[in-house]
């Protein structure tokens, strides 16, 4: 009998991959940082049943299209906005994501890139770097508390709770936004659910988690910097698509608002010359929001058991389609 194919758009550890071996033929681009060409996933995509892809690589309809026998994608992320999934479900593919297991290092992350924003570690570090640091001095690099202050927390789903609950620990009180109430989280983090607006004018920090879809491109506009604080600080771990970093950009130069930490970009991988890296009052990450070893670990078992799964015929752990 025929062994099922799969392929993995990037190289990951051959020791996650041991246990598969006899079961599929595994197929892999065997780079870890470059992407694999478009042209290579329409080839590949034409002779396997399953799919392991990264949230770089774009899953549409035409690549969807040259596939023959394909019967799971499996996306690296929780985020699938790379994928068009109804095209994939009127294919009948099964699309996967990667819920729960990144949520508390995701968290991590938006937390740390939050207290940095608002501690300048990044313009401190660098301040002794230059060999800028002579003496001590009463306000020198002074950032904003982040104990006691208001976070408003834009897209309350798993992140965005496990960012409220570090939030409780530092005092703070957690404003938030979303599509539904969530009114057990809001008992157990006492998470108040509140108007876009009374976010956006009364928290300290504004931090987005909200997936992209069409009602939340651009979401964080001109309009929506104007309502935040001058001293608000802003931080995006979501997807890039849902801020307007033009006017993200005139929001921070002009002092509409003061700081802003970003994982996510419109474009990604942003050039070494994207204006906002010409900011102070901005630090700028390379979408590494779940990135440590257990997590990204964890994602890869993940979507190889929902692959395991889907092609043995049994319902995969977390379909999103
Ligand atoms: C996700 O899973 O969507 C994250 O952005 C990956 O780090």
């Amino acid at each position: 009998m025929r062994k099922p194919t799969i392929f993995i758009t990037r190289k990951v550890p051959g020791k996650l991959l041991e246990s598969y071996k006899d079961v599929f033929d595994i197929r892999m681009w065997e780079k870890e940082e470059e992407p694999v060409p478009r042209e290579v996933l329409e080839k590949e995509v034409k002779q396997v049943d399953g799919l392991l892809c990264v949230l770089s690589d774009q899953v549409d309809q035409s690549v969807l299209n040259q596939s023959k026998q394909l019967k799971v994608v499996a996306n690296m992320a929780v985020g699938f906005d790379n994928i068009n999934i109804n095209y994939a479900k009127e294919m009948g593919v099964i699309v996967t994501n990667t819920p729960d297991v990144l949520s508390e290092s995701t968290a991590d992350l938006g937390f740390t890139l939050m207290m940095a924003t608002a501690r300048r570690l990044n313009e401190a570090a660098e301040y002794i770097k230059d060999g800028q640091w002579k003496n001590w001095a009463p306000f020198l690099l002074a950032g904003t508390d982040v104990y006691n202050k208001t976070l408003g927390i834009v897209g309350m789903g798993r992140i965005g709770e496990a960012i409220a609950r570090r939030a409780n620990g530092f005092g703070m009180t957690v404003l938030y936004h979303n599509r539904k109430r969530k009114r057990e989280a809001e008992r157990e983090l006492q998470a108040s659910y509140v108007q876009m607006d009374e976010l956006l004018s009364q928290s300290d920090f504004v931090i987005s988690v909200v997936p992209f879809t069409k009602e939340t491109n651009k979401l964080f506009n001109k309009e929506a910097f104007e309502k935040m604080k001058e001293s608000a600080v802003f931080v995006n771990i979501s997807r890039g698509a849902v801020v307007d970093e033009n006017a993200l950009y005139c929001a921070l130069k002009a002092g509409e608002i003061k700081a802003a930490g970003l994982d996510v970009f419109e474009q990604e991988p942003i050039s070494s010359n994207h204006p906002l890296l010409e900011l102070e009052n901005v630090i700028c990450l390379p979408h590494i929001g779940s990135a440590t070893v257990q997590t990204r670990t964890a994602m890869i078992e993940l979507c190889l058991k929902n692959i395991a799964n889907v092609l043995e015929e049994k319902a995969p752990l977390t379909p999103v389609n």
